[in-house]
């Protein structure tokens, strides 16, 4: 089971990667890392830090391309308020 501890800490002799979960997404993972997606493809990054897509809209998909960003507006949304 997982527990909490510092982070950056090493364990068995193996630095420990920080992954960090953004809300609405994506998920930043210290780099480079191998990247093994679901139709089995596997991609490579040597970034620093790689921001993985959590919301498949992204084109660059498994990457974040900031399409999460985007949202279809609503008909209440954009129009002025009147009083
Ligand atoms: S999380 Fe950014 S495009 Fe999907």
């Amino acid at each position: 089971m997982p527990t909490a501890s510092s982070p950056g800490g090493e364990r068995g002799g193996r630095e420990r990667r920080r992954v960090v979960i953004e809300q609405g997404g994506p998920v930043l993972v210290e780099g480079p890392v191998e990247i093994e997606t679901p139709d089995g493809e596997t991609v490579v990054s040597d970034r620093f830090m790689v921001a993985l897509c959590v919301c498949r809209r992204s084109r660059r998909y498994p990457f974040c391309d900031t399409s999460h960003r985007k949202r279809v507006r609503s008909q209440d949304q954009g129009s002025p308020d009147r009083d």
